[in-house]
């Protein structure tokens, strides 16, 4: 069976601008996150605590913090995590008040050098003290773990390898995992047999989400899949927007117009007004001057 209702976790603003080439200025990419909020997205992801010369894109974190205290379409319950590597993105996060925060580790070598500039479980370690320092200032840990089924530099990646790295963060002490096709590879067949690893594993559905890029235009055929094993928690980018600078062809997340359009279509809530967000995508596709690469957004603009 399918979920009654799909929390979609909204990244367009961070995992879509940090790939940008042009740099937004910041009172875009506020009121872009308060259109966002004002079409019914629950989670927002703002923006990243990382250093300013690995990210380019999102250097004005500090900037950006006070104009969403006071945005035009906040509603109460509205969150906007913001991601965090280390103890010194930590202290900037707590400095602006972020409620929410995000770490993100890898489960493969490779990535998590060009990502981190350290090993796997070096990174992990990095992790730590940022979870446990959070948790303790009430402040809710969302865990991402990139590259859980193919690397550009390693291919394949093995589901315990994953299921390893995926459960040190949870018992670490982030309430969720996020599972990224960081380079869009995966297949439905391959998002089954990653579930059940963590299901083996003891790991309740619940605690975990789906992260999928559409390189090979496979991301809402996972999707489907992982409902279908009982993730409710989807991650998605207004209009498409996005990859990962460090991940060598990793190409647009799935379209949150995409996702929505599936879901209600499936009969499933997800409290978005697809229009609303239709036209911020197109508004913000002009900011950025080139289209949206959302099939669902080129269709409903173009009708
Ligand atoms: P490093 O160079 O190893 O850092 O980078 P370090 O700890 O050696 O520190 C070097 C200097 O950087 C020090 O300054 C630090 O203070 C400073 P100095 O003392 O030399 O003057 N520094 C910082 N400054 C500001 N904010 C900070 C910070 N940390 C250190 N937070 C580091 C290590 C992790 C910082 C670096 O590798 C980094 O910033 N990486 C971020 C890369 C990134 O953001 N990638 C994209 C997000 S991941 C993604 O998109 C995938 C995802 O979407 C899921 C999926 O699709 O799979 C989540
Ligand atoms: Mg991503």
């Amino acid at each position: 069976g399918l979920p009654e209702e799909v929390r979609i976790h909204e990244v367009g603003p961070r995992d879509g601008l940090q790939n940008e080439g042009s740099l937004v200025p910041v009172e875009v990419k506020a009121e872009f996150i308060g259109r966002l909020a004002a079409v019914g997205l629950r989670t927002v992801e703002a923006t990243s605590f990382v250093h300013p010369k690995w990210v380019p894109q999102l250097a004005d974190a500090e900037e950006l913090m006070p104009r969403l205290a006071d945005l035009p379409g906040r509603h109460p319950g509205l969150r906007l995590p913001v991601l965090v590597p280390n103890e010194r993105g930590l202290d900037r996060a707590l400095a602006h008040h972020a409620t929410d925060i995000a770490v993100f580790a890898s489960a493969t070598e490779t990535f998590a050098r060009r990502n981190l500039n350290r090993s796997a479980d070096e990174a992990m370690e990095m992790f730590r003290p940022v979870v446990t320092r959070a948790a303790e200032a009430g402040i809710a840990v969302r865990g991402y773990l990139s590259m859980c089924f193919g690397d550009p530099w390693e291919g394949p990646v093995p589901v315990d390898q994953v299921v390893s790295f995926g459960v040190q963060l949870l018992e670490m002490g982030c309430a969720e995992l996020s599972l990224g096709d960081t380079i869009g590879v995966a297949t439905p067949g391959q998002v089954r047999a990653l579930l059940a690893g963590f299901a083996r594993a003891g790991v309740p559905v619940a605690r975990l989400a789906v992260h999928f890029h559409d390189t090979y235009g496979q991301a809402l055929s996972n999707t489907l899949a992982a409902l279908r094993e009982g993730v409710t928690t989807v991650d998605a980018s207004a209009g498409g927007l996005g990859g990962c600078p460090y991940a060598k062809s990793a190409t647009g997340n799935l379209a949150t117009e995409d996702l929505v359009w599936m879901l209600h279509g499936l009969g499933v809530r997800t409290g978005v007004d697809l229009r609303a967000l239709v036209a911020t995508s197109g508004w913000m596709a002009e900011r950025l001057g080139r289209p949206s690469p959302s099939r669902t957004v080129q269709a409903l603009l173009g009708a």
